[in-house]
């Protein structure tokens, strides 16, 4: 039986396609800045990067708070249950219709190797993105001086390379969330959820079992109300 499961909630999926989009647009301008592109100018390039960036940080500060004022933030500790079945299930499991090894509700929406990469990301990647950028916008190019008043950096090099490199980190990641977008119950099935909040799935035994826990009734009534 088809039955339709709520897991993403208003504020989740504005944030996601922000973020998306600046991601996309502070990657363009970012290497264009890079040289690998040319596509806005390089003038343009380096103010739109800048604005994109600011509003990068507002995004992140509101997201923070919403992660820790709804308890969010738990569904990104890791766990080494299921991880193994889920790297299997990706790897052969998928070619095989094979059932997908781990359920999503609202309160379990992340398979475990989500949560070991988006916690990577989150704790990792976008910090070092967040404040060597901070640090280039901030250094004074050798034409003014040079250096990073307060902080005795005498050149941008090791900081643009980090800079870099989590760049490509983030390309390597959109290619790859984008194939796995398509790998759900069918292939719209997680991007739909993303756009209206629910997803679509078979119903099973395991489901039914979640769904009977006092916490899934709780939080759905409590994301029916937040999303008006
Ligand atoms: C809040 C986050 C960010 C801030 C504050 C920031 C800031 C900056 C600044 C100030 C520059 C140098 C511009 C110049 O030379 O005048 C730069 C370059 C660059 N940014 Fe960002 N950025 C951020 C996020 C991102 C993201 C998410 C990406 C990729 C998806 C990215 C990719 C790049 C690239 C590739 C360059 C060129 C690096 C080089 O060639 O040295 N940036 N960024």
């Amino acid at each position: 039986m088809k039955e339709k499961i709520y897991i993403y909630r208003a504020f989740e999926r504005f944030w996601h396609w922000m973020q998306s989009l600046l991601i996309i647009f502070l990657g363009l301008t970012g290497f264009e800045i890079h040289g690998t592109i040319s596509f806005f100018g390089y003038r343009n390039a380096v103010a739109y990067h800048n604005i994109a960036a600011y509003s990068f940080i507002v995004l992140i500060i509101f997201a923070i708070f919403w992660h820790f004022a709804t308890g969010e933030w738990k569904q990104y500790l890791p766990t080494a249950k299921n991880l193994k079945a889920q790297i299997n299930f990706y790897l052969f499991g998928i070619f095989k219709n094979a059932p997908h090894p781990t359920k999503r509700i609202v309160l379990s929406k992340l398979n475990p190797l989500q949560k070991l990469v988006y916690l990577g990301l989150k704790l990792l990647v976008i910090p070092v993105m967040v404040f060597s950028g901070l640090i280039y916008m901030n250094y004074r190019y050798p034409q003014e001086g040079g250096g990073v008043e307060g902080l005795n950096i005498g050149s941008i090099e090791p900081v643009a390379l980090f800079h870099t490199a989590g760049a490509f980190l983030l390309l390597a990641f959109v290619i790859v969330h984008l194939y796995l977008i398509t790998t759900g119950t069918t292939i719209t099935s997680n991007l739909k959820a993303m756009v209206t909040g629910f997803e679509e799935t078979e119903n099973n035994e395991e489901t039914e079992r979640l769904k009977e826990t006092e916490n899934y009734n709780d939080n759905k009534q409590l994301s029916e109300v937040t999303n008006g």
